[in-house]
C-alpha cells in the first residue's frame, strides 16, 4: 500500500511542506527573538539617557556628594521592573552607590564585581566608555534579564560612573515561546492540509492510472470493450485517451483479424479441395473435412489433432518429403487414394521463428479430369477404328474392280453395293459424330411444338414395321388413354423412339416379343420400351450410354449399328429436360425408360 504513487506523493509533499516550515519557523523565531530583545535594550538605553539628561547633578565631577539626590531620583522607580543602579569607581573598585529597587539596597556602598547577578564583563566595558549590554539568567528568580551597563562621562570625555540597569525579559521570552506554538500548530496545520492536499492531488493522477491499469489487464484478457473517463486535458487525460484509441485501434485490429480468419475458415472448411498442415514432427495440425474425407481420417481424426500419434504418411503416398532437405518441401505428385486420383501439391509453411514449421498438402480431385482424359483418348481411337473399317473394305473392293477389268458385271455391282453400303455407313457415323457434337457444343436448334405421346409412338413404329415383321416380333403398343399433350422437339424424340424400339428389334432374336408402353407417373410421362432379347451383361450395363460402347463390336456393326445411338439419344432426353434409364438382364430382356416432365400449362388444358 505504502509502495503506490500516492503515498510516495503525500510523504513528498509532506517532508517539503515540513522542512520548509521548520527554515522558516527558525529564521522567523531568531529573528523574532532578536528583534524583541534589540528593542528592548534601546528602550533600556532610551530610558538611561532620559534619565542621565534629566539628572544635573550627574554633570558633577563627584557623585558621591549628591547620593542623596541620586538615591531620591531612583526611589521613583522602585516598582517598576527596571532596576537601576549608579556604581562609580571609587580608588579602583566599581562600587555601587544607589539602587531603584530594595534588593540591592544592603549592597549599596559594596563592590559591584562581588554579585553574581551582575556581569562583571559589562562593568569594565562600560568604563572603557562603551554603552555595553548582554542578557543573563537569573537562577535565584528564574527568570532572564536584559543587562545594560551605560558610561557616564564628563566634558573632557573621563568615565564619572556607570549606570546599570537590568530589565525582566522574561515575557519576550513568552511571546517567543507563544510564537513558537503557533508556528508548531501552524506547521501541523499546513501538515494536514498537505497530507489531505496531497492525497486529493495524488489520488488525481493515481486513479486515472489505476483505471488504465485495471482495464488493460481485462484487456490482456481479451475484453477490449474498456473506455476510461477522460476527465482531463493534461498528461493524464492525454494517457486515458491515447488509450481510449489504442482500444479502438486494437479492437478494429482484432475484428479485422477475426473476420479474415472466419473467412479463411471458411474457405478452408468449405473448398473444394482437401488440405492438411503437418508440422516438421509428423504431427497433423489442420485437416478440413474434405481431406478427412479423402484421407478418411474420421476415426483418428481427434488422436491425431491431439498430437497422440503421427500423421500417417503412408495414406498419401507421399514419403519424398524430408524435413532436413529443404528441396523437397516444395513441389507436386499425382497421386491415387482410395481409387481416386489426386494431384498433390505441398509447400512449406513457416513458424513465429521463421524456421520451416512443416508443410502443407493440397489434394485435388481430378479423378473425373483423368477419366474425361482417358475416354478423350478412347474416343479418338474409336472415330479411328470405326473409319478405318470402312475404308480398307472400300479401299479392296475398288482396288480389285480396278485391277479386274473383266469382272462378272453381276459380281462387280455385288462389289459395289459393299462399296456403297460402307459409304453409307461412314456416311452414318460422320452424321451422328457431327449431331454429338451439335448436342455437346448446345448448337442443336430445338423446335418445341405441342404434340401427342400416342402419335409419335405410332408414327415411329410405323417406320419400324417393315423390320418388325422381317424378324417375326410380336410388339404390343400399350398406351394411356387420357395421357396429356406435351411440349417438345418432334424430331428429336422420335429419333430418340427410333433407336430405342430399333435395339429392341436388333437385339432380340427373331420371334421376340416387344412391348410399347406410355403412362403418367407423378407429373411426368414415362415411355418404356421393353424387350425379351439377349439383353446387357451386368459388367457392360455402366457403359452403354457411353460414345461408341457396344456389348459386341461386330455384331452391332453387322446390324448397321454406328454404336452412338444410347449417347445421342442420352444428349436429347437430357436436353429436352428427361431422363433415360436402362434395366436389363443378359440373355432375358431389356427395358429402356424414358421421364419427360409434362409442365403444368399442359396437364390443366388437357
Ligand atoms: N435392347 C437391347 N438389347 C440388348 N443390347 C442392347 C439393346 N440396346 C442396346 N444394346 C447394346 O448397347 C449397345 C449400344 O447401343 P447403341 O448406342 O444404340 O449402338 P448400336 O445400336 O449402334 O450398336 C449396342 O451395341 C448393344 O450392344
Ligand atoms: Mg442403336
Amino acid at each position: 500500500m505504502f509502495s503506490s504513487i500516492k503515498w510516495k506523493f503525500v510523504v513528498v509533499y509532506l517532508l517539503l511542506v515540513l522542512m520548509a516550515m521548520i527554515i522558516v519557523g527558525v529564521f522567523i523565531v531568531e529573528r523574532f527573538e532578536a528583534q524583541q530583545l534589540e528593542n528592548r535594550k534601546n528602550t533600556l538605553i532610551k530610558q538611561v539617557e532620559t534619565l542621565i539628561s534629566t539628572s544635573d547633578y550627574l554633570s558633577g565631577d563627584n557623585w558621591l556628594d549628591h547620593r542623596e539626590d541620586i538615591q531620591n531620583t531612583l526611589n521613583k522607580w522602585r516598582f517598576s521592573g527596571t532596576e537601576v543602579l549608579y556604581i562609580i569607581y571609587d580608588i579602583d573598585i566599581p562600587r555601587i552607590i544607589a539602587s531603584s529597587h530594595i534588593k540591592y539596597d544592603r549592597i549599596v556602598g559594596s563592590n559591584a564585581l562581588a554579585y553574581k547577578s551582575l556581569d562583571p564583563s559589562l562593568i569594565y566595558s562600560a568604563y572603557e566608555g562603551e554603552i555595553a549590554d548582554g542578557v543573563m539568567m537569573d537562577f535565584n528568580k528564574n527568570a532572564i534579564f536584559q543587562h545594560v551597563a551605560y558610561p557616564v562621562v564628563n566634558e573632557i570625555g573621563q568615565v564619572k560612573g556607570i549606570l546599570y540597569m537590568t530589565d525582566d525579559i522574561q515575557d519576550v521570552y513568552k511571546t517567543i515561546d507563544e510564537t513558537k506554538t503557533i508556528l508548531i500548530s501552524a506547521t501541523m496545520l499546513a501538515l494536514a492540509i498537505t497530507v489531505v492536499l496531497g492525497f486529493l492531488i495524488a489520488s488525481s493522477i493515481t486513479e486515472p492510472i489505476r483505471d488504465v491499469t485495471e482495464k488493460a489487464e481485462k484487456m490482456a484478457k481479451g475484453d477490449f470493450d474498456q473506455f476510461v473517463e477522460v476527465k482531463s486535458d493534461d498528461e493524464i487525460g492525454q494517457l486515458a485517451s491515447m488509450f481510449n484509441y489504442l482500444t479502438l485501434k486494437l479492437k478494429d485490429t482484432i475484428q479485422e483479424m477475426d473476420l479474415e480468419k472466419s473467412k479463411l475458415n471458411t474457405i478452408f472448411n468449405y473448398m473444394a479441395d482437401g488440405v492438411i498442415a503437418i508440422d516438421v514432427n509428423g504431427h497433423l495440425i489442420h485437416a478440413n473435412p474434405v481431406a478427412i474425407k479423402i484421407l478418411q481420417l474420421e476415426e483418428i481424426k481427434d488422436e491425431l489433432l491431439n498430437n497422440k500419434m503421427p500423421f500417417p504418411m503412408e495414406r498419401i503416398n507421399l514419403n519424398i518429403i524430408d524435413f532436413n532437405n529443404p528441396d523437397t518441401h516444395e513441389g507436386s505428385k499425382i497421386v491415387e487414394i482410395n481409387n481416386s486420383i489426386y494431384q498433390l501439391k505441398y509447400a512449406p509453411f513457416r513458424n513465429e521463428k521463421n524456421n520451416v514449421g512443416g508443410i502443407i498438402i493440397v489434394f485435388q480431385d481430378i479423378t473425373e479430369q483423368h477419366k474425361l482424359d482417358n475416354m478423350r483418348k478412347e474416343f479418338v481411337a474409336n472415330v479411328s477404328h470405326e473409319l478405318k473399317t470402312p475404308i480398307t473394305t472400300i479401299k479392296s473392293y475398288t482396288e480389285t474392280l480396278m485391277d479386274y477389268k473383266d469382272v462378272d458385271p453381276e459380281l462387280s455391282y455385288k462389289f459395289l453395293r459393299v462399296i456403297d453400303n460402307e459409304c453409307d455407313r461412314m456416311a452414318r457415323i460422320v452424321r451422328d459424330l457431327l449431331q454429338l457434337s451439335n448436342l455437346d457444343y448446345n448448337k442443336t436448334k430445338w423446335k418445341k411444338v405441342e404434340c401427342s405421346v400416342k402419335e409419335l409412338i405410332e408414327d415411329t413404329i410405323l417406320k419400324l414395321e417393315f423390320s418388325i415383321k422381317e424378324k417375326n416380333h410380336k410388339l404390343d403398343v400399350d398406351i394411356e388413354d387420357d395421357l396429356p399433350n406435351i411440349i417438345i422437339d418432334k424430331d428429336g424424340m422420335e429419333q430418340v423412339i427410333l433407336n430405342i424400339i430399333s435395339n429392341a428389334i436388333k437385339y432380340t432374336p427373331n420371334n421376340g416379343h416387344i412391348v410399347v408402353s406410355a403412362v403418367m407417373q407423378d407429373e411426368n410421362i414415362v415411355i418404356k420400351i421393353k424387350d425379351n432379347g439377349i439383353g446387357i451383361p451386368v459388367e457392360d450395363k455402366d457403359r452403354i450410354f457411353e460414345r461408341f460402347y457396344r456389348v459386341d463390336k461386330g455384331r452391332s456393326r453387322e446390324l448397321g449399328g454406328t454404336g452412338l445411338g444410347l449417347s445421342i439419344a442420352k444428349e436429347i432426353i437430357e436436353a429436352l429436360g428427361g431422363k433415360i434409364m436402362l434395366k436389363s438382364e443378359f440373355n432375358v430382356g431389356t427395358e429402356v425408360s424414358i421421364i419427360l416432365p409434362v409442365s403444368d400449362a399442359i396437364l390443366t388444358a388437357m
